[in-house]
């Protein structure tokens, strides 16, 4: 692979790109290139879930996630068909448009800010430090299943207030909902057998029973001994007179352990590949870690780019760069796309460690731009600051991708490291 190019396979241009097999290669990048340079507003054809529009502009992504009247989040954000009551029943923070979601995320928000996350910082690193003392001395390993899995939700454990010894479950329930296509993490294939009888559940998956009794069994225990954490604020507080009822607290409570947990890992996995995959932008890194570190994170959430979609539906008929969209249609924002929009990045297939701006779409933007981005970030550059600390060197070996259209995900990393 030349030096700097970022993806040694860009994929087939005419690749299905609502097929969760498609993404066993990695991002079909030459696939959305053509749409961009193309057709950047286009119709796709779905038989399952009966088509939408692929919006894969940096521009669009933007104007379709700002403009909450004309793109509403309340008729569900994933490409899937939802009925009413599977509507009403998996409904969390993401599926509202203000007001009501300016009520719920102003309960949420607090723990979360840039300025309340930077105190999480000590506690994170020396997390870290712990993880890596233990495995970087086994010299060679799966770097997904004994570093990146643990991290970002053995933190979430600590911020909501849940024993870190229950986070293995987390994980475990987290992977089956978010990895619904992937027959590794689960039976219960999202588009190969019948999944009917969940579909009142989120991600249509039994996993999810077993994390609902999870929040239940930690309400009761909030409710009847309130600590100063997260969840005792989410069922304690009344935004606007109004408490979280049991059903919101469960549907945040598992977004809360998908969302939270499963992208970071992943972006650290991203991050390791595609270090070793250029020497150079790693010799600068460790050169000088402090000086690079909040670019270089910038730069690996770019080419990340780990939810890969979210979905809106317009609400009335309109248009998108000209294109006619009507009212009800599907309208899927395409973040890792508008990431490699040459409109926006210059050399978008080149990673730089120090590109400087760089306006990614990771955490999309508008009312529901991530509530964990800071979160995110700080994990990230943490991170890599104390590997980089650590190492002398690493290797990887091919990652075992995720199956998936949703996730950008990688389930295995083999890695050899050799230490200062
Ligand atoms: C690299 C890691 C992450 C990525 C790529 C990511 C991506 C995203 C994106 C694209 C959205 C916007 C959804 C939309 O517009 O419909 C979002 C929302 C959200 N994220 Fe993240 N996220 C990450 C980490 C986290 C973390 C660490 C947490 C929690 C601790 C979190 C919790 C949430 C929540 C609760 C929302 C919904 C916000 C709302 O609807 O107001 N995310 N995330």
């Amino acid at each position: 692979m030349a030096a700097n190019v970022l993806h040694a396979d860009l994929g087939d241009p005419e690749a299905d790109i609502t097929s969760h097999d498609t993404y066993l290669r990695g991002f079909p990048h030459a696939a959305f290139r053509r749409l961009r340079e193309n057709e950047p507003v286009s119709w796709v054809d779905d038989s399952a879930e009966g088509g939408f529009w692929a919006v894969t502009k940096h521009a669009d992504v933007i104007e379709v996630s700002r403009d909450y009247n004309r793109f509403t989040a309340s008729r569900g954000i994933r490409i899937e068909e939802m009925a009413d009551d599977e509507l009403e029943a998996r409904r969390t923070l993401m599926e509202f448009d203000p007001p009501d979601h300016t009520r719920l995320r102003r309960l949420v928000q607090p723990g979360f800010t840039p300025k309340v996350v930077t105190t999480y910082e000590s506690a994170f690193r020396s997390l870290v430090g712990h993880v890596l003392d233990d495995v970087l001395a086994l010299g060679e390993f799966d770097f997904v299943t004994e570093i990146a899995r643990e991290l970002p939700i053995r933190m979430l454990c600590r911020l909501l207030g849940v024993p870190e010894s229950d986070s293995g479950k987390m994980v475990d329930w987290g992977d089956q909902m978010i990895s619904n296509a992937d027959p590794e993490y689960t039976p219960v294939i999202i588009d190969k057998v019948d999944t009917e009888e969940y579909r009142l559940l989120p991600f249509r998956s039994p996993a999810a029973l077993e994390i609902f009794r999870y929040a239940e069994d930690i309400a009761l225990e909030r409710r009847q001994e309130p600590r100063d954490d997260i969840i005792t604020t989410l069922l304690t507080a009344e935004p606007d007179g109004e408490p979280l009822t049991d059903l919101e607290f469960k549907n945040f409570f598992t977004l809360m352990m998908v969302a939270g947990n499963e992208t970071t890992r992943h972006t650290i996995s991203h991050g390791l590949v595609y270090l070793d995959n250029h020497p150079e932008q790693l010799a600068t890194w460790m050169a000088d870690p402090a000086a690079s570190s909040e670019l270089a994170t910038e730069e690996i959430l770019r080419a990340s780019s780990v939810t890969m979609h979210f979905r809106r539906t317009a609400t009335e008929d309109t248009e998108i760069r000209g294109v006619p969209v009507a009212a009800g249609d599907k309208v899927v924002m395409w973040y890792t796309s508008a990431n490699y929009d040459d409109e926006q990045f210059a050399d978008p297939f080149t990673f730089d460690i120090t590109r400087e701006p760089n306006n990614h779409v990771t955490f999309g933007t508008g009312r529901h731009v991530c509530l964990g981005a800071s979160l995110a970030r700080l994990e990230v550059r943490v991170f890599f600051e104390e590997f980089l600390s650590r190492v002398s060197g690493f290797e990887v070996g091919e990652p075992d991708r995720l199956r998936s259209n949703f996730i950008s995900g990688i389930k295995h990393l083999p890695v050899a490291v050799q230490l200062r």
